[in-house]
Parts: C-alpha cells; sequence; structure tokens
C-alpha cells in the first residue's frame, strides 16, 4: 500500500502514488471510465478509474461503489488544472481500491431536499460538500477569535453554565432544577466575566449560551456561541477600536485560509475584503433618521410597515436588515436608549435616557453580530438600576461587591459565532452555521 495522505495535501504528492481514505461522494460512468469523487474530511479529489489501465476486479470494485460508501484508494497525483475538488487541480489516476462498506439506499442524494428533510438528517448532511465547507469556516472563526485574543492579552476565563439569575432578561431564560432551586442555564458569561477582570485585567469567555427565543427568525438559534471579551480601564471608544481590530482578523483570516470553501460557497469575497479598520460608526439617532427615510422612501406597504419605529424601539431584523444594506462595512451603532438595553449599560453623560453601548452590524443586510457596552460602576446606581429592572437584589450581591472594592470604568462585549459565520459565508440563514442546531421546534438529532 503506498503512503496514506490526506486530500488537502495533495499538492505534496505530485507524480507519486499514494493513499486515500475516504467515502465516495459522487460519481459519473462513462463507460470504460469512471470519475469517482472521493472525500476524505479535509477535501474532495476526482479520481479516474480506467478499465485499460486497472486489474479487472478494481474496475468491478468501482462500479460497485454506492454514495459514502467507505474505501481506500490509491493511485497516482496527477496535475490538472480543470481537475474539480477541494483544493482542485489535481487528480488520482486509481490503480487500487480497497472497499471497506458499500452504503446502501443513503437518504442525501445529489439533487435539491426541503430543509426540513435535510435538517431531520442533520447527522448525515454535514457530510455534503456546502455544509462541510460552512463548518471549516466556522472552525477558522473560532480559532482566529481565540489568537487574537490570546495575543493581545485576553485571558481566557471560563464562566459557569448553570447560573442563579437573569444577565440578557428574564423572557428568555432557560429554567432548570438545581436539587430543589431554580437555576438557569447561562444567556452569557459576563457578569462573571466583570468579576475576572478585578483579578486578570483582561480576560474571555467562551462557550455555549442559551436563549428560549420564541421567535423564529433566520438569526436566532436557542443554543449558540459567544465570545465575550471584559476589559477593565477601558471605556467605550477603547472597546470600538478593540472590535474593529478584532472583527477584522477574524474575516481577513478567513479570506487567506478559507478561500476554497468560500468559492465553493460562491461568496463574494469582495465584500468582505474591505473590512479593515476604521468601520463608520453612527449614533442609534442617526440610525433612526436614516431608518425612517428608508421607510419614507418606499412605497412597499408591507416593508413600510415592518420598519415602522418609534425613538426607544430596540431595532428588529427588519431595521438592521434595510440600514445595513445601505452599508459596505460592517456599521457601529452607539448610544442605544436605557429602556432598550440591559440593566448593566452606564449612562451617556448629561444623557441618562441612553447608554454608553455599542452594537456591531454587519453590512450587506445581516445585521447585529456583536452586543456591548460600558458597565455602570457605581454602586448605588447599580441598585437603583436593579430595582428598576426588578431584579432580585440577593442574586445581585456578589456583582454589586465588585463596585464597592476597587471598582473602575470597563467595558465589553459579546460576539455570536453563529452570526458571524452566516455572514461571512453569505448564508441567508444561521441555521447551518452550527453542527447541531437548536431552535424553537428542534431538538433532533
Ligand atoms: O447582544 P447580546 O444579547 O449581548 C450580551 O449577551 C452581552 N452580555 C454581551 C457582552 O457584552 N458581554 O448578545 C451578543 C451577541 C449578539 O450580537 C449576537 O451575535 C449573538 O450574541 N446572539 C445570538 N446568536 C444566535 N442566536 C441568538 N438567539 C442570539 N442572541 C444573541
Ligand atoms: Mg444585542
Amino acid at each position: 500500500m503506498p503512503k496514506t495522505i490526506r486530500i488537502q495535501e495533495i499538492a505534496q504528492y505530485e507524480g507519486q502514488k499514494v493513499s486515500i481514505q475516504g467515502w465516495l461522494h459522487n460519481r459519473t460512468d462513462k463507460g470504460k471510465l469512471q470519475f469517482l469523487q472521493v472525500r476524505d474530511g479535509s477535501g474532495f479529489v476526482q479520481c479516474v478509474v480506467l478499465q485499460q489501465e486497472v486489474e479487472p476486479e478494481v474496475f468491478e470494485a468501482a462500479r460497485e461503489l454506492t454514495q459514502e460508501s467507505s474505501l481506500v484508494i490509491s493511485g497516482l497525483v496527477r496535475r490538472d488544472r480543470r481537475a474539480p475538488g477541494v483544493p482542485g487541480g489535481y487528480e488520482l489516476g486509481v490503480t487500487g481500491i480497497q472497499v471497506i462498506q458499500v452504503a446502501h439506499g443513503y437518504p442525501i442524494q445529489p439533487k435539491e431536499h426541503g430543509v426540513d428533510f435535510l435538517l431531520d438528517r442533520r447527522h448525515l448532511w454535514v457530510r455534503s460538500q456546502r455544509q462541510w465547507a460552512v463548518l471549516r469556516v466556522r472552525a477558522t472563526v473560532i480559532r482566529a477569535i481565540r489568537d487574537w485574543l490570546d495575543g493581545h492579552g485576553f485571558i481566557n476565563m471560563d464562566t459557569p453554565i448553570l447560573t442563579p439569575a437573569a444577565c440578557e432578561g428574564t423572557s428568555t431564560l432557560f429554567e432548570t432544577d438545581y436539587f430543589g432551586v431554580p437555576a438557569y442555564l447561562a444567556q452569557s458569561g459576563q457578569l462573571y466575566n466583570e468579576a475576572d477582570i478585578y483579578a486578570f485585567g483582561r480576560v474571555y469567555c467562551f462557550g455555549p449560551t442559551f436563549r428560549a427565543e420564541k421567535s423564529k427568525t433566520r438569526r436566532h438559534l436557542t443554543e449558540f456561541w459567544m465570545v465575550e471579551p471584559e476589559a477593565a480601564f477601558c471605556d467605550l471608544e477603547q472597546l470600538i477600536e478593540i472590535e474593529e481590530q478584532f472583527v477584522s482578523h477574524i474575516v481577513q483570516t478567513c479570506l487567506r485560509e478559507r478561500g476554497p470553501e468560500l468559492a465553493l460557497l460562491g461568496r463574494d469575497t469582495a465584500f468582505l475584503e474591505k473590512v479593515v479598520p476604521p468601520f463608520p460608526r453612527i449614533s442609534y439617532d442617526e440610525a433612526v433618521e436614516i431608518i425612517a427615510d428608508i421607510r419614507a422612501q418606499s412605497d412597499d406597504p408591507a416593508l413600510r410597515a415592518l420598519l415602522d419605529l418609534e425613538w426607544g424601539d430596540d431595532f428588529g431584523s427588519p431595521h438592521e436588515t434595510e440600514l445595513t444594506k445601505r452599508f459596505e462595512k460592517p456599521v457601529f451603532v452607539y448610544g442605544y436608549p436605557t429602556v432598550a438595553k440591559a440593566f448593566y449599560m452606564e449612562p451617556w453623560p448629561n444623557r441618562p435616557e441612553v447608554t454608553k453601548s455599542v452594537d456591531l452590524l454587519a453590512p450587506e443586510g445581516y445585521g447585529e453580530i456583536i452586543g456591548g457596552s460600558e458597565r455602570i460602576s457605581d454602586p448605588d446606581l447599580l441598585l437603583q438600576r436593579l430595582e428598576e429592572w426588578n431584579l432580585p437584589r440577593e442574586s445581585f450581591e456578589w456583582y454589586i461587591d465588585l463596585r464597592r472594592y476597587g471598582s473602575v470604568p470597563h467595558s465589553g462585549f459579546g460576539l455570536g459565532v453563529e452570526r458571524t459565520v452566516t455572514w461571512i459565508c453569505g448564508l441567508d440563514h444561521l441555521r447551518e452555521t452550527i453542527p447541531f442546531p437548536r431552535m424553537l421546534k428542534r431538538v433532533y438529532p
């Protein structure tokens, strides 16, 4: 048996005999010639079986192979510019095939299937080429996130998943029984990170986050992954600068390392190339005006109804979609109304109805990928807010302590991995950006 290689390194083996361990993805028969598309997890390669060049039993073995059959295939690596695959440009001139298992009746055919059919078979769907590409971009996004933060003085601190209280509003809590007392799945690790900065200065947590979202939209999962950096001695302006460096790094890393995957997805990367600092910044007040203008100029009554908005309302998906269609780069919207945001946000100086908050909205209609703010650092103001928000003081005693012993201005943000991947991949729904999505009506498989 020749040396076993992974398809992703095939270019290094031009002119050599190699073996590939994988599965049959697709096939085309041309009588005396069979084209087998083989995948091994690291890539896809076209393997050519020519009747006159192989032993009869090899040609027969190739005939037998059905979609998703497992195999070890060997042959000569040849350069061919037109050969399809990822990475393209190479093919295998087959000399031997070892069949591991012939798969019968694989349910996902190379044709269009409905999305519910596919989601019910998500355990198989992940093998498809597009899903493979999206999930590899996801892995790169996650690594780029960690690389940037680890390289900029942020230290990883894991925060609990079983928590005693709400962080992001009480309406989306998943409650669970914790030995006779209610506990909730974490909506955010932020509050714990605010404690950790007093020990480490700059921290981040990165993990699954749970929200009992009752809405069925293309932007909401009930379980998603969020990275939340938090920094001491950091104000809103400094936070914005961190965010634009961070997001640019993530996007540029994907462009550099996931070009073939983005090409496979048909992503127009021209927009992504523009994602370098600085990003435009507009205030909430300005955003409200822009949305009002868009609404006034539209002669679609349905859109006008969707864009209805009063000062004080948080933006919904339609507002963000229309607003960000007007932008080529991610755009910061800062200074959201106090009533629209969470209890912990620092008020704007001399404008208590506004918070020192900032969301980052992805362009091309994608909308919010980051929410963040400066945090309240005064204990009395925090106590007042807990009361106004009807939050139980007992559960927050430890959090108030943070304002009693060496309180400093501090800020942080949360970036949603799935929304970021959706935008980078140019998808129209976030459900394909996580291996096994959890949504309002789906916990299977
Ligand atoms: O704006 P959010 O709710 O902010 C927080 O949770 C803060 N505690 C973060 C912080 O300051 N440390 O959520 C942050 C991001 C959103 O911008 C979005 O990308 C993502 O998390 N997100 C969701 N992603 C998928 N499905 C959902 N249901 C999401 N909810 C929020
Ligand atoms: Mg938000």
